[in-house]
């Protein structure tokens, strides 16, 4: 059966995704190595800490309740950063159903306690964050349009995150597996947006790293700054800030993409579906090659299952209007059961004026676009 598209969560980024949160989360436990982040790096190539000018992740590390960042927060991190992306893999959830629920429950329930304990060191001021979490960044006064601090972006963030978290765990339980699909990725691609935020943060380290290429009297008259520390993790605080927008904002084009890639396909779809059938009753005499062509595309669309389901469905769709004989029937059918539509679409058409190769064509059409569409919109 042709079936429209689903909404999915690519492995292609999820790996990615998940490594550059496994990377993070260890250095959660080892800090970073200073050489690269100490506090004379180049503005823009750290997240230094205002006092000290070590990385934030040295400075947490050093103030932060451990049991909270480490053992409530990366250590989970880790696991969910492994657990996640095979929620995601088909032949996981057709093989083994009982492990996708357990390994969800496992998922989502460490979904909810890393947003607690995220929210919880803000709350405890250990994260990166302004004094005034109403704070609007503009890389002090050089950009004229600013953006929300840190801690408010993530705020912000949290109904999102939380909102899919729990339809996902509903529709799970009521067993309304269609929508449970489009909130489970829906929350994933939120989840992500994490992990999305730290790739931000890396490109902007890049660009920080470019700049260094000019020299540092120009960069910093450029950006009107003193040779400090203070001065240099002031304006990489607003990055830092940045990070989290950009990285929201992949975040939501992805899930707006996936969420109208699917809407798009169920209209078209279903669109398609309705056209041909609706054409063909209306058209007071359809030609024979619309006929076979409309016949072949409801099979093509209904048919569900193996071989054998499609032979009673394609006699009735072939043999039983007359356009082939039985002999026909039975002679095709040692081959592949849905080429049988190309082969008898031709003689369908020989009592017409089209040539008989015209059959095949609109037969062969009839029965393989629907799934060839459907594995086009679902690669
Ligand atoms: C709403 C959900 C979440 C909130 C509010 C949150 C909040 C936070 C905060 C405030 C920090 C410290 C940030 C800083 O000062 O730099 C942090 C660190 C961290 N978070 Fe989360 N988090 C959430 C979800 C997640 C998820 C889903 C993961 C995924 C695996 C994750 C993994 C980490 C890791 C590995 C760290 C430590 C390394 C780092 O700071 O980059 N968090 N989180």
């Amino acid at each position: 059966m042709a079936l429209p598209y689903q909404m999915r969560a690519s492995m292609k980024y999820l790996i990615p995704l998940s490594a550059v949160m496994l990377l993070l989360a260890i250095m959660g436990f080892t800090g970073v190595p200073n050489v690269i982040w100490g506090p004379d790096s180049p503005v823009f190539t750290s997240t230094r800490q205002w006092t000290t000018g070590e990385h934030l992740l040295n400075w947490r590390l050093r103030n932060a309740p451990l049991w909270l960042y480490q053992g409530l927060h990366a250590a989970p991190a880790i696991t969910w950063s492994l657990l996640m992306p095979l929620q995601h893999i088909d032949r996981f959830r057709q093989y083994w159903p009982t492990f996708h629920r357990r390994n969800g429950y496992v998922v989502l329930s460490i979904s909810l306690l890393l947003s607690m304990t995220g929210y919880l060191m803000i709350g405890k001021r250990v994260a990166h964050t302004h004094e005034n979490i109403f704070h609007f960044h503009n890389l002090s006064g050089l950009l004229p349009i600013g953006w929300p601090s840190f801690e408010l972006s993530l705020i912000c963030w949290g109904p999102i995150y939380l909102y899919s978290l729990f339809r996902t765990i509903q529709t799970a339980k009521t067993k309304d597996i269609a929508t449970h699909r489009k909130w489970a990725v829906t929350h994933t691609i939120s989840a992500y947006a994490i992990s999305l935020e730290r790739v931000s943060l890396g490109v902007i380290y890049i660009a920080g790293w470019a700049l260094a290429i000019f020299p540092k009297n120009a960069v910093h008259r450029f950006l009107r700054i003193e040779d400090t520390i203070s001065a240099k993790a002031s304006l990489e605080l607003d990055t830092f800030a940045l990070a989290n927008i950009m990285g929201f904002s992949i975040a939501i084009w992805w899930a707006v993409n996936e969420w109208r890639r699917a809407q798009q396909s169920t209209t078209s779809w279903g669109a398609s579906f309705i056209a041909i059938l609706v054409s063909r009753a209306k058209i007071s005499s359809p030609t024979l090659a619309l006929d076979l062509f409309a016949n072949m595309y409801l099979a093509g669309t209904v048919k569900f299952g193996g071989g054998p389901v499609f032979i009673p469905l394609l006699r009735s769709c072939l043999v039983d209007p007359g356009w082939a004989y039985s002999r026909d029937f039975l002679i095709g059918f040692p081959g592949p059961i849905s080429h049988f539509a190309v082969f008898l679409g031709a003689p369908a058409l020989r009592t017409t004026s089209y040539p008989t190769f015209l059959g095949a064509f609109l037969g062969g059409l009839g029965i393989f676009f629907p799934g060839i569409s459907l594995a086009r919109q679902t690669r």
